[in-house]
């Protein structure tokens, strides 16, 4: 099935001439990035290795502050962490003596939302999530794939206009992570998130995102900005749908050569 999200004109995320250094000054780990994301994109950050795409992330969430340059995002200046900001790592995150349930209503309960209705999106969201047999759990009784299944869950419970995910299901096996995958296309077909997504997986990157940012090594720069035009504006609700969409393979292969590029591969 492909789906049609909705992207306006709104500028969303603006980061503006942003770099990054370390070591006062000695280290330069991102370098001069300006990128506009609108409401409602799924934008993927590729790129080689330690490259800075999770410095970009953090500088987005508020949890690391520009060298130079600003970040808006939906019109303010970030000046630290927010809950317009959901943050979802590779590493689960949910508390260990709350259950599925209880991790997902945790942050509406801080937000004050009252009890029915934190209930009652609760359950949405655990079923959106398909942890709905699970809810009851506690996380050590959870698999990999359950446990980030209940941290996305709980990350979007809180209702954030802009999701931010660092390599959302690097820990986990090839299975569990392509089921991850078509579950985040049909979520954002409900929830309808602006979305950055750094993944160092070319295939999990053409497939989630609209467009895809790929920065150079270091010091992080970036290399191109494209649009998937292949799709057509769609998103694929399964990845054999992907594979069959005519122009899918000339962007992977792009992509591997500007990977090998980047990483020095000798070409044989
Ligand atoms: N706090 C820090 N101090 C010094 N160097 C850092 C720090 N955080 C990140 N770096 C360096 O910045 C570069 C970019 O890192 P990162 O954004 O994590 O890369 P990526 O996510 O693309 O793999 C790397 O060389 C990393 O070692
Ligand atoms: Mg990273």
């Amino acid at each position: 099935m492909k789906l049609k999200p909705e992207i306006s004109d709104k500028e969303m995320i603006t980061v503006n001439g942003v770099s990054k250094t370390y070591l006062g000054g000695k280290f330069t780990a991102v370098d001069n990035v300006s990128l506009d994301i609108i409401e409602g994109e799924i934008v993927a950050f590729v790129g080689p290795s330690g490259c800075g795409k999770t410095t970009v992330m953090r500088m987005v969430a508020g949890l690391e502050t520009p060298t130079t340059g600003d970040i808006l995002v939906n019109g303010h200046e970030v000046q630290g962490p927010g809950p317009d900001r959901g943050m979802i790592f590779q590493a689960y995150t949910s508390f260990p003596w709350l259950t599925s349930r209880q991790n997902v209503e945790y942050g509406m309960k801080i937000l004050g939302i009252p009890a029915a209705e934190r209930r009652e999106r609760g359950q949405k969201l655990l079923e959106e999530v398909h942890l709905g047999p699970a809810a009851d759990k506690y996380p050590s009784e959870l698999s990999g794939g359950m446990k980030q299944r209940v941290a996305i869950a709980r990350t979007l419970a809180q209702n954030p206009e802009v999701l931010l995910m660092d390599e959302p299901f690097g820990a986990l096996d090839a299975q569990v992570r392509w089921e991850m995958q078509e579950m985040m296309v049909q979520i954002m077909d409900v929830e309808k998130k602006t979305v950055i997504l750094v993944t160092h997986d070319i295939q999990e990157a053409i497939y989630l995102a609209d467009r895809i940012v790929f920065y150079t090594r270091t010091p992080g720069r970036i290399k191109h900005d494209v649009y998937l035009d292949f799709k057509k504006g769609q998103r694929f609700t399964s990845k054999e749908d992907l594979l069959s969409q005519s122009g899918y393979l000339e962007v992977e292969k792009q992509m591997f050569a500007w990977m090998r590029e980047e990483i020095q591969l000798q070409a044989t």
